[in-house]
């Protein structure tokens, strides 16, 4: 087959994932994770994570390589997360990937790690329909994404203006008690929880604010609600139930994130909506989406939970989406921009 074979790197956050790819098919997907490092500060560090990144880029490549039963010298691309992530973390990819292309002379891509997000459903799904919605929900973003033109032209429509879906997720779990990374504990949770037990704030839902943040969220006051939440129930001495917050902190954040993508394919005229980014994992918001993606008559995708966290398929993806629209690849001293958007 002459699909393009493309390595993808990213190293964003805490995650070290080295993927590869054959046109829209996935061949192997490596990862080394630095979290058990971060759960006790309850939080990613960045130093921590850029020398887990060192120590397991070689490694991982390597791995990946393996995987695929391919070399470097059969690739036609190398694509490695440019931004937006943590700096010094995403220099030691972007190091790494410069550094393979100059041995081996392979193209490089430096990409836009939200816009791999998007890209990653094409080897679950096959080709993006444009244009799209994407609604990207991670420990680091939360953005309404247009993506008219997903080798070339992804805006952002809109914006957490506080925490990140994931960060809310994360910081709620800590207030229950629960481990890091708090999402998927909530989830679990919540699925033996009552909804409905509290009715948390929907953030930026007023008609006032439908103007100026219209898809815009944020999640801080949520996350001050349930803390007062529980504080008042400890105040009186009463112990908090954990499953039932969980699942009415959950439906708050679903609700809001599900509504106001959903409203942005209507008002866009546009009829797919993609899910992606670590939230996108969440088994509340999957169904809810899907739910009212088909009551709006739209169609909805998303890929499998492992393809939604960091990893580096979804680099992989986008250069190999990149490399078969003819797109010319990136000059050899393009910055990491831990700022990008
Ligand atoms: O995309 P990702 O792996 O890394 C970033 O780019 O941030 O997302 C990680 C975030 C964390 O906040 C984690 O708690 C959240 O995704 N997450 C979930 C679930 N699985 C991961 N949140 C809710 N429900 C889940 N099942
Ligand atoms: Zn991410």
């Amino acid at each position: 087959k002459n699909e393009p074979l493309v390595m993808g790197i990213e190293t964003s956050c805490d995650e070290t994932g080295v993927g590869i790819v054959r046109g829209h098919e996935l061949l192997a997907d490596a990862i080394a994770s630095s979290v058990d490092e971060h759960a006790r500060f309850g939080g990613v560090v960045p130093e921590v994570a850029s020398r887990a990144h060192l120590e397991a880029m070689v490694p991982t490549v390597q791995r990946a390589l393996d995987d695929a039963g391919v070399t470097l010298a059969d690739l036609d691309g190398i694509a490695v997360t440019a931004g937006p992530g943590l700096a010094g973390a995403l220099m030691v990819g972007v190091g790494a990937a410069k550094a393979y292309s100059i041995a081996t002379g392979v193209p490089i891509y430096g990409v836009n790690h939200l816009s791999a997000h998007i890209a990653v459903d094409t080897l679950e799904n096959g080709p993006i329909p444009e244009p799209a919605i994407g609604l990207l929900v991670s420990g680091g973003h939360s953005t309404i994404m247009m993506v008219e033109d997903l080798a070339g032209k992804v805006t952002q429509l809109g914006a957490s203006i506080d925490d990140a879906a994931g960060e809310a997720f994360d910081k709620v779990a800590r207030l229950l008690g629960l481990p890091f990374p708090g999402g998927p504990y909530i989830d679990r949770a919540a699925k033996e929880g009552d909804r409905a037990y509290v009715d948390f704030p929907r953030g930026l839902s007023a008609a006032k604010d439908q103007e100026k943040h219209r898809y815009d969220f944020s999640f801080s006051g949520l996350k001050t609600a349930v803390a007062r939440w529980i504080e008042a129930r400890r105040a009186d001495g009463e112990d908090v139930p954990v499953n039932d917050v969980a699942a009415a902190f959950q439906e708050a954040v679903c609700d809001v994130l599900t509504r106001k993508a959903i409203l942005a394919a209507k008002e866009h005229g546009v009829e797919t909506v993609l899910l992606g980014g670590g939230v996108a994992a969440n088994s509340r918001l999957r169904a809810l989406a899907t739910e009212r993606a088909e009551a709006a008559g739209l169609v909805l995708r998303y890929p499998r939970p492992k393809l939604c966290t960091d990893n580096g398929a979804m680099v992989a993806a986008l250069g190999s989406h990149l490399v078969a629209a003819g797109v010319a690849p990136s000059v050899i001293d393009f910055p990491a921009n831990s700022s990008m958007d």
